[in-house]
């Protein structure tokens, strides 16, 4: 054995025990790529070891072919099992950094609730729908024609100064009552009518516990072949009875442009008498404006402020608690 070879044996030895020690003392998959590559890289020890190999005679190769083979094989080897208890130990620090605590306290939501005003418009539109009626809707923003014209009440009516209008600068208006969605939809319609449309509506009303420029109405309309006063007065009655429960209720006559003849309804509340709703037989000018011939057809209207409904039903003493944003307020719903 020439001292060539023996040098070289003793090298890949050294290599061997050198690389599995520094192999044993990684922790990380980056540095065990590192020591890969140390060692067996292209440029690596082994590869170094190797070159010097044409020093030997053609007899001497093959031995210590062999024997860089099983050393190459055996850091192969040990490489391929550090990496793979690396790689299960990051699996497992993972699953340890997020496993759930399902005993830790939960975080608190505060939980919304239906707004009043909301919460009657609801209760409101489940009645009628019971009585079979269709919910209806129409803009705010409206022409002079749907919310006065149509409804019989053209310009120098003076049933306008009953409503005070705010106009825009281009002529049109914000609707004061929920009226002209009657006109809207029966123009695109034909009876049998059944709707109930609820909405916001305008007025130039000053602010006060009982008034204000925004407030909502819900409408409803009946128009079919047949239909009279006692058929407007038991659906009133019905729909009265469903929402506030057995008071009395009285109806007064009155007067609407749109309807004749035409009534008021109050009912008994806190021992007297509160108006809650106008209503009437459509007048047949109103019929005529979109086409139905009021010879064969009658309907009955009617139209009511909700705030007013919902201030009865929760006692509200203040119309702007309403629209007050009061959480101590809108908490009690
Ligand atoms: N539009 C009326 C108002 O705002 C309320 C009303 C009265 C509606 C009689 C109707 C009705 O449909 O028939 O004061």
């Amino acid at each position: 054995m020439t001292t060539q070879l023996s040098s070289l044996e003793a090298q890949l030895t050294a290599l061997q025990t050198e690389a599995n020690e520094a192999i044993a003392q990684v922790t990380s998959l980056d540095d065990l790529e590192q020591l890969r590559i140390k060692y067996l890289g292209k440029k690596g020890s082994l590869s170094q070891v190797l070159g010097s190999m044409g020093k030997l005679s053609a007899a001497e190769r093959p031995r210590i072919g062999a024997l860089a083979n099983d050393v190459k094989e055996a850091l192969q080897n040990n490489l391929e099992h550090k990496k793979a208890a690396l790689q299960a130990a990051q699996i497992e620090a993972q699953l340890a950094a997020e496993t759930l605590d399902v005993t830790m306290p939960g975080v608190f939501r505060v939980q919304g609730r239906s707004h009043p005003l909301s919460s009657t418009i609801e209760k409101a539109l489940d009645i009628f729908v019971g009585l079979g009626y269709t919910i209806a809707q129409g803009p705010e923003m409206e022409t002079d024609y749907y919310n006065f014209e149509a409804l019989n009440t053209p310009a120098d009516h003076p049933a306008r100064d009953m409503q005070d209008t705010f106009y825009l600068p281009d002529g049109n208006l914000l609707r004061t009552h929920t009226s002209s969605v009657q006109i809207r939809y029966m123009e695109t319609n034909e009876p049998p009518i059944r709707i109930a449309a609820p909405g916001r509506v305008y007025r130039r009303d000053t602010v006060d516990a009982t008034h204000s420029a925004v407030f909502h109405q819900i409408e409803i309309l009946a128009v079919d072949e047949g239909l009279t006063f006692t058929d407007l007065k038991g659906t009133i009655k019905e729909f009265l009875a469903a929402m506030f429960g057995e008071i009395p209720i009285r109806f007064r006559p009155s007067f609407f442009p749109f309807t004749e003849p035409s009534a008021e309804v109050d009912v008994q509340w806190k021992g007297r008498w509160l108006e809650v709703l106008g209503c009437g037989m459509v007048d047949p000018n109103v019929l005529k404006a979109v086409g139905y011939d009021p010879e064969i057809y009658t309907g009955f209207a009617a139209g009511f402020g909700v705030e007013r409904f919902a201030m009865v039903l929760h006692q509200i003493d203040d119309i702007r608690r309403l629209y007050s944003s009061d959480l101590r307020f809108l908490r009690q719903f």
